[in-house]
């Protein structure tokens, strides 16, 4: 069983990989834009090489110098030249949601075919108004959803709609702006609450008609232009495992070096802010594209918080670990609007209720109604807990993984865990960091 060796203090300076969000998004605009894109601090992970592997497949020139973190995109520009094809999504729930709206517009059929896990995540959040476009794309049915693989014919023409989203996704409006570059019309995509905002941002430095409002964003039929290159900041939900170590080692004073700072991925730091994090930001590229800093964190006591529905989506990826965080705060922390954490990687309330019961924590789960008028789920953890040492549960899970692991080393414990191989979906060298820091 995999041992991660435990420590007092972090000092020094971290230099994290690039975000992965921004990683697939790279690639993809790359690739149905005219001539060249250099991408630089490309993250080398499962989920980003399934969404580079999937265009090479799709025709397009792409050289990879991994030691270098450099990626070359030679693109095609908006319609790809390529036959039926089947393309492997692997596991990454990113790269399947947002090339389906992409694919929907070419003149050749593909299928999208699927690992275990994704295999059994929800597609119709994104075949449904894909349909209403005029997509011919089909999921596997299951009850009343569709799930991979998707098969995706060619249609004549797509047409722009006018769709608020039942919940909030940035995967889902991802995957509409793209169809929407196609389509007839203005596309119009309205969200419950606001979610993070990259595909916005890098269409617009793609040159692409896009027009951001306070309430919805439109989307209208445009030829893309190559920046010539984008650089990739830090990944802040990498950060945000050693953000929370570092707030729980005692005496532990660091920086991360250039994390991105996009408002809509940092909700996890403005929580951590309210429960009486030291954490400040330093060296500011505010006006980059996806701004950028030096993180500067402290070890600090924490007290609890109350985290609203609203907040959620600005936070998703980081909400198991805020669940651990949570039981090392003073008081008892109530998080609300949670549904979406049930259909990521693995029922990720699930996961994180089991260990952390396991480790002593009282962790407890509740339904409710939310202001959408939908069943939903809140959670409520009582901290200080008396942590015990136990055995991790991955659920085959990289952010349920990751986030025990920094709740045992918090706590002076090493960390026992029975798999960790699904760390590399996002963050490879997690552990070789911890143990460089150790
Ligand atoms: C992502 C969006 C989020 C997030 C995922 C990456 C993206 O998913 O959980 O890890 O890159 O667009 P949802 O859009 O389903 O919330």
């Amino acid at each position: 069983m995999p041992k991660i060796p435990s420590f007092t203090k972090i000092t020094g300076k971290i230099i994290l990989p690039g975000d992965k969000s921004i990683s697939h998004r790279a690639i993809m605009f790359s690739s149905i834009t005219k001539g060249s894109t250099r991408i630089l601090n490309f993250l080398h992970s499962q989920d980003t090489l399934a969404t580079l592997q999937a265009f090479r497949k799709l025709g397009v020139k792409i050289s990879y110098d991994r030691k270098k973190k450099k990626v070359l995109v030679r693109g095609k520009g908006k319609f790809l030249k390529s036959r039926g094809k089947i393309l492997d999504m692997k596991e990454s729930g990113t790269t399947i949601r947002i090339i389906s709206g992409l694919l929907a517009a070419q003149r050749f059929k593909t299928t999208l075919k699927a690992s275990f896990g994704l295999s059994r995540r929800p597609m119709k959040r994104i075949t449904l108004p894909l349909r209403l476009m005029g997509a011919d794309i089909k999921g596997r049915s299951k009850g009343d959803n569709e799930y991979p693989p998707l098969e995706i014919r060619p249609v004549t023409m797509l047409k722009a709609i006018n769709y608020k989203l039942p919940v909030a996704s940035a995967q889902v409006k991802s995957s509409l702006f793209l169809a929407g570059l196609y389509a007839e019309g203005k596309t119009i995509i309205r969200e419950p609450y606001k979610s993070r905002d990259h595909t916005e941002r890098m269409l617009k430095i793609f040159k692409a008609d896009i027009k951001m409002k306070a309430k919805s964003t439109v989307v209208k039929d445009s030829e893309l232009a190559s920046p010539g290159e984008i650089f990739i900041p830090s990944d802040f939900s990498s950060a945000s495992y050693f953000i929370a170590l570092g707030l729980l080692s005692k005496n532990s004073r660091f920086l991360l070096k250039k994390v991105g700072i996009n408002p809509t991925r940092t909700g996890f730091l403005r929580v951590l802010k309210r429960m009486g994090a030291k954490i400040r930001f330093t060296n500011i590229k505010k006006s980059y594209f996806e701004p950028y800093a030096d993180i500067l964190v402290e070890a600090s006591p924490l007290k609890a918080a109350i985290v609203k529905e609203g907040q959620i989506p600005l936070m998703i990826d980081e909400v198991p670990l805020l669940f651990a965080v949570a039981a090392f705060a003073e008081g008892t922390t109530r998080i609300y609007g949670l549904k979406e954490l049930k259909v990521k990687e693995t029922d990720r309330i699930r996961s994180m209720e089991h260990n952390l019961r396991k480790a002593g924590v009282d962790f407890k789960v509740s339904r409710y109604r939310n202001h959408q008028g939908q069943r939903d789920f809140m959670v409520t953890i009582k901290g200080p807990a008396k942590f015990k040492s136990a055995e991790i549960k991955s659920f085959q899970d990289h952010r349920t993984a990751m986030s025990l692991i920094i709740a045992n080393l918090s706590q002076g414990f090493e960390a026992r865990i029975d798999n960790i191989s699904c760390i590399s979906k996002s963050l490879p060298e997690f552990l070789s960091i911890l143990r460089h820091l150790a």
